[in-house]
């Protein structure tokens, strides 16, 4: 049950939980009515302190699908933190108001500190470089629905032998380090990290978490040498907001460009996903090729948001 729970970064659920989750997403995507107004009468705060718009969108039109409201800020300087108010200060009060707290905020542990002064449950939409659970819970149902069994209930299988290759900015992209921390709780998944020496992932990911979990790991700067192994390709954006200086941010956004030419060394049945928003780093091209799964995987946020809304709030 995971009623009333924060979730702050991937491992806060259970595998049994995550399944279930996965399983209600499902239902929902199949009968669009399905909890349509399971929670009538209940408050989602959103609490923007960075922009998006999958994750905030997406998370107000799960709560409005579900019969639900919102209410928040889209970014911090319509709110009283521009006047200096603590983080602790603004989330007693948006607990004090609504049934649930989905944050985004720059800084890593953000999510976990609120998580401490709520007496709502938290829901951490990104914490800096750190964590962004929620777009893991996309990325997997994802996983599941393009390569999984048809009909199977649990994940693990659908992940099993699989190869995924991260490619990107993979020092600064929470989505990277949830994504991988998750699946390393899942046996027989080749992981491959594709970046320049630069931005490579950080240790505690690979060598504390991955490694440590006995994961197959791999490192290396070249797309092109390893498309052909790859099940999974998860590509991402260079992330310019958390560069300490712009001509590091120059020279490294374009060191990948996913284009046709690309595709065509990769397996026919490959699929190519992406957290979005996208810059630079996939031609507009591979939007055709039928394994470009990006725009999918967008709208799954969507449906695993409300199976996770609905359970955390009891409605489920
Ligand atoms: N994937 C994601 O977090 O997108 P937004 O920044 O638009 O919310």
């Amino acid at each position: 049950m995971i009623t009333g729970r924060h979730l702050v970064e991937p491992g806060d659920f259970s595998i049994e939980e995550l399944d279930e989750l996965f399983v209600l997403a499902e239902r929902i995507e199949a009968d669009q009515s399905y909890l349509r107004e399971s929670c009538r009468g209940k408050l989602l705060a959103t609490l923007f302190f960075e922009p998006s718009t999958r994750t905030r969108l997406s998370f107000e039109a799960a709560m409005m699908r579900l019969g639900g409201n919102c209410l928040g800020f889209a970014e911090p300087g319509s709110s009283s933190a521009a006047k200096g108010e603590s983080l602790a200060d603004t989330i007693r009060m948006a607990a004090s108001y609504a049934d649930a707290i989905v944050m985004r905020n720059p800084k890593e542990g953000a999510a976990l500190l609120a998580s401490r002064y709520s007496a709502a449950p938290v829901i951490n939409a990104g914490d800096g470089g750190h964590h962004h659970p929620t777009q893991t819970l996309t990325d997997l149902l994802t996983i599941k629905r393009l390569r999984g069994a048809p009909g199977s209930a649990a994940l693990g299988g659908a992940l099993t032998g699989l190869t995924v290759g991260f490619c990107g900015d993979l020092k600064f992209g929470r989505t990277v380090h949830s994504l991988a921390k998750a699946l390393s709780r899942y046996p027989g998944v080749r992981f491959i990290f594709i970046s320049p020496p630069e931005l490579r992932s950080p240790e505690y990911i690979t060598r504390d978490i991955l490694i440590k979990a006995g994961a197959s790991v791999e490192e290396t700067d070249s797309l092109e040498k390893v498309m052909g192994e790859l099940d999974v390709l998860y590509m991402t954006r260079v992330q310019r907001e958390r560069f300490f200086n712009e001509e590091d941010y120059i020279r490294l956004k374009d060191t990948y460009i996913l284009d046709g030419e690309k595709m065509s060394l990769a397996k026919r049945d490959m699929i190519v996903l992406h957290p979005l928003p996208r810059v630079n780093e996939i031609a507009v091209e591979v939007d055709r090729d039928s394994r470009a799964a990006y725009f999918k995987q967008a709208q799954y946020g969507m449906y695993i948001r409300m199976a996770l809304l609905a359970s955390i709030l009891g409605a489920a």
